[in-house]
């Protein structure tokens, strides 16, 4: 059996005991480490917790795998990449940023070595903040799988189809999809069939792990709903090979060999697993009457902090929905925030931005920098007649941070950085008439 066969199987719920097995009766019953296991399997335990974390964030899943993952080479060190981790040297930078959509390569590239840092906060060591890479691929990564030791990373594509083939099974996304793989999870990336290059972003989330946000007057449903949650279902494969396992640990990028594929888990249990969402399942809710509920109205997963109500990171959409608020300013108004935001597009337009943010482009706006509709958007907006619409053919998205993202040196000098973004806003004319109240 191979990984690839179990593609369209997935589990629904989110971070649910799920369990599944690959072959029939590999999972022990009634205990987790047999004295031997069926098929002649190795258990192996991966927590994504501290073993002593509270119930219900408590996160850890059994493995029963062909050879255990200790079955590898020394690690030794590889060449430093366009992977920066937090904290980074220089100075943050108050000034909005915004960049074109990165360009797609021409020489192969694979979705590791397609990855570059635009932003990252925080301190990885101490499992703090996040980072914010763009990748940009055109090859299957082959004879090689990673994983991540800093932090879980949630993939957002934008352009082209990714098979995320994991040790705990296999799952596709699409630009409008998410996939979330958990810190420590090897996997390897793959361009869906009839895919010739992929676009995209990841957040590399060092903190707490993403979880579902309270809903508190909502009620019960609405946003993001746990039964979209999809995990995969066992899959393995059993091959030999010279195999490079790269793994990201300390901000460095580290190669052990293995003589076999780490995708060799027949079966497991437990609540540590990669995931994907459908963004078009979000429950958008809006104001069905006047000015505009806070973006966060929109959040669909939260790394929670230390402090309620402030998150690590929080990823918040801006997906098609009903614009319907009588007498109001109806794009995003202007504001300065304490939080930091990144946002990128993934499909259409943002109701911010007349042009210049486009699709697999990116912004950058931190703690206390304004940021608002640039000038063409206001004139319109203010002006418009106002009747139910719908603002369909969007996508947007927005990394946000308590911590003030720092852009990398490579993302400030970047040729697809626009540096007279700020410009956008310069045609914002008074109107002020002290006699016409
Ligand atoms: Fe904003």
């Amino acid at each position: 059996m191979s990984a690839s066969s179990n593609e369209h199987s997935y589990q629904s719920g989110f971070r649910n005991h799920f369990a599944s097995e690959a072959l029939p009766g590999a999972l022990p019953v009634g205990q987790n480490s047999p004295q031997r296991c069926p098929y002649g399997l190795y258990a192996e335990q991966l927590t994504g917790s501290a073993f002593t974390a509270p119930r219900h964030q408590n996160l850890r899943s059994w493995l029963y795998r062909i050879r255990p993952s200790v079955a590898q080479s020394a690690y030794r060190r590889l060449a430093e990449r366009r992977v920066a981790t937090a904290p980074l040297s220089g100075q943050a930078d108050p000034n909005q940023m915004r960049w074109d959509p990165v360009p797609l390569p021409d020489a192969p590239t694979d979705f590791i070595d397609g990855l570059e840092t635009i932003a990252a906060n925080g301190d990885a060591a101490a499992q703090v903040g996040c980072g914010v890479h763009l990748y940009a691929c055109n090859r299957d990564m082959a004879e090689r799988f990673f994983y991540n030791a800093d932090g879980e990373l949630l993939i957002v594509p934008q352009l082209g189809a990714l098979v995320l083939r994991t040790e705990l099974g296999v799952l596709a996304i699409s630009p409008g999809e998410i996939a979330v793989i958990p810190r420590g999870i090897k996997f390897q990336v793959q361009l869906a069939d009839g895919c010739d290059a992929a676009r995209g972003y990841v957040a590399e989330n060092y903190a707490s792990p993403l979880e579902l946000p309270g809903l508190g007057p909502i009620g019960a449903n609405g946003l993001a709903n746990p039964r979209d949650f999809l995990s995969p279902v066992a899959a393995y494969e059993d091959m030999a090979g010279d195999i490079e396992l790269v793994a990201k640990f300390g901000g460095g990028f580290w190669a052990t060999r293995l003589d076999h594929s780490p995708l060799d888990v027949v079966a497991w249990h437990g609540n540590y697993a990669p995931y994907k969402y459908d963004l078009a399942r979000f429950n958008s809710i809006n104001s069905v009457s006047f000015d505009h509920p806070d973006p966060s109205i929109f959040t669909v997963l939260t790394s929670i902090s230390d402090t309620p109500g402030m998150a690590n990171l929080d990823f918040v959409i801006f997906p098609p929905r009903w614009m319907v608020a009588e007498r109001t300013f109806r794009p995003p108004y202007f504001h300065r925030n304490l939080m930091s935001e990144f946002m990128g597009l993934i499909e259409g337009v943002y109701d911010a931005k007349a042009e210049g943010f486009s699709p697999g482009g990116a912004s950058l706006h931190n703690c206390m920098s304004p940021h608002g509709p640039d000038a063409a958007t206001f004139e319109a907006a203010s002006t418009a007649q106002l009747s139910p619409q719908y603002q369909g053919e969007t996508l947007a998205f927005m990394f946000e941070s308590r911590y003030v993202f720092q852009p990398t040196e490579t993302a400030l000098a970047a040729d697809f950085r626009q540096r007279d973004y700020v410009d956008v806003w310069k045609g914002l004319a008074s109107h002020f008439d002290p006699t016409a109240p």
